[in-house]
């Protein structure tokens, strides 16, 4: 039986990655975009390289298009083994690492939670009950160093807030999924060479993309509600 895999903001960046390296994993990949010709774009240069994939529209700051491109997965191949967390935004600033909190905008701080916690919240409540038919699931969260708590620091303040909710939420839906084959986990896939992480990023994308396709393809004794960089599980 082939897994399906459904990967948010899977155009470009890490997401791509991931999906291209589901794929040559012989995991079915949805492509999630919110431009769909973009989505298509990133799903033929998967295809070009002979490994099922296709692409759906998805906004994931939009209930409607959220439900939508879940039951579209659903009804073109029947089931959702892996859903991944991907998306996401960094719009602090100016000032990067040493723009201040007290500069915040709060419809910043809004825009950010909007998208890169109530997305993949949205996106777990709907993704579950599918992968609950078949009492299989890995969801993986890409979270962020910036996010934890135990090495908190200033710069980023609407980014770093939004990663540590994430890694909240991935802690109570692993909780609530624990008696269940659903597996949840959050990863920091190290600063990673795309639009967001910039030109300086030490790691490619196919680093980046390593540690989430690990999780996204756990075993049955695999992990779940842990935090992890480079396969190793790392504090929240
Ligand atoms: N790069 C790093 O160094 C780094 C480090 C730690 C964590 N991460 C995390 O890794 C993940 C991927 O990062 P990345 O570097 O690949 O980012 P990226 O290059 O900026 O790509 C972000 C992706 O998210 C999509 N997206 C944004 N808002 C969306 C929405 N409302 N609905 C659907 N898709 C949306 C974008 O779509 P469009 O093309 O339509 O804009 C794009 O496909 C993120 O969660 C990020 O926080 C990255």
């Amino acid at each position: 039986m082939t897994r399906v895999a459904l990967i948010s903001g899977a155009n470009r960046g890490i997401g791509l990655e991931i999906a291209r390296q589901l794929a040559r994993k012989g995991v079915a990949v949805v492509i999630g975009a919110r431009d769909l010709d973009k989505g298509r774009a990133a799903a033929q240069s998967i295809a070009s390289e002979g490994y099922l994939v296709d692409c759906v529209r998805l906004d994931i700051t939009d209930s409607a298009s959220i439900s939508a491109a879940v039951d579209d997965v659903d009804l073109r191949h029947g089931r959702i083994d892996v859903l991944v967390n991907n998306a996401a935004i960094l719009i602090d600033g100016p000032g990067g690492f040493k723009s201040s909190l007290f500069e915040l905008d709060p419809d910043t701080a809004r825009q950010t939670f909007e998208t890169n916690v109530l997305g993949p919240l949205r996106l777990t409540q709907a993704v579950v009950p599918v992968m609950q038919r078949h009492n299989y699931g890995r969801i993986v969260n890409l979270s962020s160093g910036a996010g934890q708590l135990s090495d908190m620091r200033s710069g980023f303040p609407a980014y770093r807030m939004s990663k540590t909710a994430l890694n909240a939420l991935t802690r109570i839906t692993a909780a609530e999924l624990a008696s269940t084959n659903i597996k949840v986990n959050a990863v920091c896939p190290g600063w990673v060479r795309t639009d967001m992480g910039g030109l300086e990023a030490e790691r490619p994308v196919e680093i980046g993309a390593e540690t989430p396709v690990w999780l996204a393809t756990l075993p049955e004794n695999g992990p779940t509600g842990g935090f992890f960089r480079d396969q190793r599980a790392i504090p929240w």
